[in-house]
């Protein structure tokens, strides 16, 4: 079956003397979730951006149902992006803290009027239902459509910022360190509410993070990443396994 997504051979410097990314490639399947670790300054974060299109590679392409996401034209490439969606570390970057909630929530429809829109008024549902209906969807009572993100603790913002990311119905989403800014004890509940959306919509998930644990709770295979190389590849179900390089094993070290 062809992937969901494929990266084929990105490669990305910021300087002349320095790769951020050698020759980068890797398959997401649909439904699948791929694991990507690696120490600060590995890369992940560029590929992150490379894939939503908020980076430009020096070479190397980004596929979506084979279809290229960097060279597609203006009207395919923005439905393509409709379909891959993203969670940053820090959710203050998604919301807008003068909007409430609910409007935060609804705020990409405005972007895709015809996808969503004419489903809700044949219902004839408001946005700001449509808005209830997400954060059901990722925990969070109603009583929160109306507050604004100064009002939420930091898991309850990523939750709306998590509800935000699945309301266009992507088939992708990318998850950027989405629970390294967040108390321990909050960090489990995301990672559950991730694996939960999985299950139910059977969303495809790109989740990077330096955190051995999370990946290998919520992915099913994972990449290791070093000085901007992948180093290593596995099913999650190998991460101790004796076949493991070096590096993979001195990471799993460290997060004993
Ligand atoms: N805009 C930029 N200009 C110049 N260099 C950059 C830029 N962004 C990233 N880099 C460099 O590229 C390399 C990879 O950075 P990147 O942010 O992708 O790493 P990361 O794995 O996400 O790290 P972290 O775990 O700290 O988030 C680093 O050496 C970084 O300093
Ligand atoms: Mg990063």
């Amino acid at each position: 079956m062809e992937p969901l997504l494929r990266i084929e051979r990105i490669s990305k410097s910021y300087t002349p003397d320095a790769r951020a990314l050698s020759d980068i490639s890797l398959t997401v399947g649909r439904g699948e979730c791929v694991g990507i670790v690696g120490e600060s300054g590995s890369g992940k974060s560029t590929l992150a951006k490379i894939i939503l299109g908020l980076a430009a590679p020096d070479s190397g392409d980004v596929y979506l149902n084979e279809r290229s996401m960097l060279h597609a034209k203006r009207r395919e490439r923005k439905t393509l992006r409709k379909d891959v969606q993203v969670v940053f570390q820090d959710p203050n970057a998604s919301l807008n803290s003068k909007l409430p909630v609910w409007r935060t929530v609804v705020e990409p429809l405005e972007n895709y009027p015809d996808s969503v829109p004419a489903a809700l008024i044949a219902a004839g549902r408001t946005k700001r239902d449509w808005a209830a209906a997400l954060l059901r969807q990722v925990g969070l009572p109603e009583a929160m459509l109306d507050r604004y993100p100064r009002q939420l603790s930091g898991g309850q913002k990523q939750r709306v910022a998590i509800a935000r990311a699945i309301g266009l119905h992507p088939k992708l989403l990318v998850c950027d360190e989405p629970t390294s800014g967040l108390d321990v004890s909050v960090q489990a509940q995301i990672l559950n509410l991730l694996k939960e959306l999985r299950m139910k919509h059977g969303l495809s998930c790109l989740l990077i993070s330096h955190d051995l644990a999370a990946v290998r709770f919520l992915a099913d295979r994972v990449a290791v990443l070093r000085g901007g190389v992948i180093v290593d590849r596995f099913p999650a179900e190998r991460l101790l396994a004796p076949e493991r390089h070096e590096y993979t094993r001195r990471l799993a070290e460290a997060a004993q």
